[in-house]
């Protein structure tokens, strides 16, 4: 029988999760458990290179946690543990860090905006983002990592220090490939559709939370922005804002683009509007009440996250120990 290829993929535990990040991580996520051997992961260490209150980020850990199940990721079915739990993520971006260049790190898009955005704590660790993320995918020999669009670049240097280390040394690294969604890879902000849904966008408007309640979706899509003319068409380069609507709509309701143009045609905006966040209402509130159960139930948690651990050290280490062989680290 063939051996099953091997996906990675993570999520900060930080801020409220937004339909972007549903949309774009989990929801893909969720086809592809049946077909590869996942890790997913709780990305807690790239969350402190932005300053976190340390009880929040404990409970926001579980939080993702009993998201990720009550969206059906099965941990019958995957490795779901907690990176810090896991030595080797650290262990390995040291090594990885050495084959990584400054100049590289500062051209990254998402470094450039964290550090304007957070300019007063512009640290190491959020310039060294990228490779700590690396390390997280080339552990576990990751052949598919789907992501959101915005990870793309962050792939591409994951791709590069694997070849840079396999061609220094011998074959060591599996080159990873991201996934990326055709439909849904990139949810824009409903105020300012040009720009992409985030946890830490300033206008609370522009995105929609996966805590947010029923009112507070159907308030927010009520309010999101759309463009001029009247027709309910999908075209982003010149309808950004109902496209947007369009792409949430079609995922959320299962419909391809087309069939979602067709449900509105001939309709207003303000019934098109009402429509979207009612269909996105009605998805998260089970998705929340599960949530909320599995919250309560601490001692399940934490023994997924046991297993998950012993599991994720278990691979982890394999491939640290063949890495520490060939660079000309002395073992006994
Ligand atoms: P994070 O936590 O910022 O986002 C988690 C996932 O959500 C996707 N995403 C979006 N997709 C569509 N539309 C959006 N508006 C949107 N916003 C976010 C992201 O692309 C991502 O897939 N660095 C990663 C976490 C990470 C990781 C890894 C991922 C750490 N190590 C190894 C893959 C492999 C991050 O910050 O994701």
């Amino acid at each position: 029988m063939d051996e099953k290829k091997t996906l990675y993929s993570a999520i900060q535990p930080t801020n409220n999760l937004t339909i972007g990040n549903y949309v774009g991580a989990i929801t893909n996520w969720l086809k592809l458990q049946e077909e590869y051997d996942c890790y997913f992961a709780i990305a807690n260490m790239h969350a402190i290179t932005v300053r976190q209150d340390p009880a929040e980020l404990r409970r926001k850990t579980l939080d993702l946690l009993a998201l990720y199940i009550a969206c059906g990721i099965d941990p019958a079915k995957c490795c779901l543990y907690v990176q810090s739990h896991v030595p080797a993520h650290a262990e390995l971006c040291w090594v990885l860090n050495t084959f990584t260049y400054v100049g590289e790190m500062e051209r990254m898009t998402q470094f450039k905006d964290k550090s304007a955005r957070h300019a007063e704590n512009v640290n190491m660790g959020l310039m060294d983002y990228p490779v700590l993320m690396a390390a997280d995918i080339l552990l576990y020999q990751a052949q598919y990592v789907p992501v959101g669009e915005d990870q793309r670049q962050h792939l591409e240097i994951a791709r590069d220090i694997a070849q840079r280390f396999n061609n220094a040394y011998s074959p060591t690294f599996t080159v990873p490939e991201g996934l990326f969604l055709k439909v849904g890879a990139k949810i824009n902000d409903l105020q300012d559709p040009q720009k992409k849904m985030s946890k830490s966008c300033e206008n609370p408007n522009g995105s929609i939370f996966l805590s947010d309640d029923k009112d507070t979706v159907i308030r927010k899509f009520k309010r999101a922005v759309t463009d001029s003319g009247s027709e309910i068409k999908y075209d982003p380069e010149n309808k950004p804002g109902v496209s947007n609507l369009l792409t949430i709509y079609s995922v959320f309701a299962g419909k391809s683009i087309s069939e979602a143009e067709a449900d509105f045609s001939g309709k207003g905006y303000g019934d098109f509007k009402l429509a979207v966040g009612e269909t996105v209402a009605d998805r998260l509130a089970p998705l929340r009440a599960e949530q909320a159960r599995l919250i309560a139930d601490k001692e399940y948690l934490d023994s997924v996250l046991k297993a998950g651990a012993e599991r994720a050290a278990h691979t982890a280490g394999r491939t640290l120990s063949k890495v520490y062989k060939k660079i000309g680290f002395y073992q006994i």
